[in-house]
């Protein structure tokens, strides 16, 4: 793939020799998922609207511009460059290590590789709990040097104030509730939160996200029949993974649902087999170099 040129508006192309989607108007369709493309990128209205109509949505997340593209094309309204990158880019055991500086270039690729989605930047662990101005720099670093639209942020009241200065600055906030993986030391691992009384404070977290102003909040992990009451109980879009069906939208990590995971958790559907694609087309190619018969005629320059 040839050079990726970096776009001066969210509205910008996607990357050079990927031939561009045709705009209808400059409206948001009747839907979010499904209509024609509108010639800008979805926003937080459009969510809100999607919301009061009933209508479901799916998020996917995307860590470049290639995936970001087909994704893209593919009609998916919102991608998210989370910090699941520390795992599924970087290789490292869980969310914890990951950093700024890692993430901005993953977000800046799939921004440029986009044209309609709204990109949402996932902030990394130990980089905003410690102040509202922490968030507001790291949230900053974000929207500035990857042009992302949104940020994301975990944890429910004790980010209330990071939340509230975010969005007085301008910053599009999603919160994430439920089992929250930066905190997987202090939950006690990868297990369903939520459950019995803890569902009342995941209840008040989400009610407390709202009123600060955020403008969707992920659920987690967290038993369907509590989705559904927090689903019901605020105005705001619920995302949820492993969550059931009764929230607004779904997310899945897109390594996970095209089977490149090989221990993928129980909410996972695996819609895809790519990692077999991958191993038969490389095996082929290796057994055909080994062969000498790749390159072909075909392949060749005079
Ligand atoms: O980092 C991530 O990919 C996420 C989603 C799974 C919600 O936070």
């Amino acid at each position: 793939m040839g050079e990726i040129h970096m776009s001066t508006s969210a509205a910008s192309g996607p990357p050079a020799g990927v031939p561009s989607t045709p705009t209808a108007s400059s409206d948001q369709g009747p839907t979010l998922y499904g209509a024609a493309p509108t010639g800008r990128r979805v926003t937080t209205r459009d969510l809100l609207a999607a919301k009061e109509r009933g209508e479901k949505w799916p998020m996917i997340t995307a860590y470049d511009a290639i995936t970001a593209h087909i994704f893209d094309e593919a009609g998916i309204p919102v991608m998210l460059v989370g910090d699941s990158a520390a795992m599924v880019v970087y290789g490292y055991g869980s969310t914890v290590p990951v950093t700024v500086d890692e993430l901005l270039p993953l977000a800046g690729a799939v921004v440029r590789g986009s044209r309609h989605a709204m990109v949402v930047g996932d902030l990394p662990f130990g980089t905003y709990q410690a102040s509202p101005q922490q968030a507001l720099e790291t949230a900053s670093r974000f929207m500035k040097e990857a042009g992302v639209q949104a940020v994301k942020l975990e944890g429910g009241a004790r980010v209330l104030p990071q939340v509230e200065l975010l969005v007085s600055a301008g910053i599009p906030v999603m919160a994430h509730l439920g089992l929250t993986p930066q905190s997987v030391n202090q939950l006690g691992g990868y297990r369903v939160q939520g459950r019995g009384e803890d569902g009342e404070i995941l209840m008040r977290d989400a009610k407390a996200m709202e009123s600060a102003g955020a403008f969707a909040i992920v659920l987690e992990v967290i038993p369907s029949d509590l989705a559904e009451r927090v689903t019901r109980s605020v105005s705001i879009p619920t995302i949820g993974i492993g969550a059931g069906p009764a929230t607004d939208a779904q997310v899945l990590v897109w390594q996970d649902m095209m089977g490149l995971n090989p221990r993928p958790a129980k909410f996972v559907k695996q819609y895809a087999d790519v990692g077999t694609v991958l191993t038969d087309a490389v095996g082929t190619w290796a057994d055909e170099v080994v062969a000498g018969t790749y390159p072909g005629p075909e392949h060749e320059y005079h």
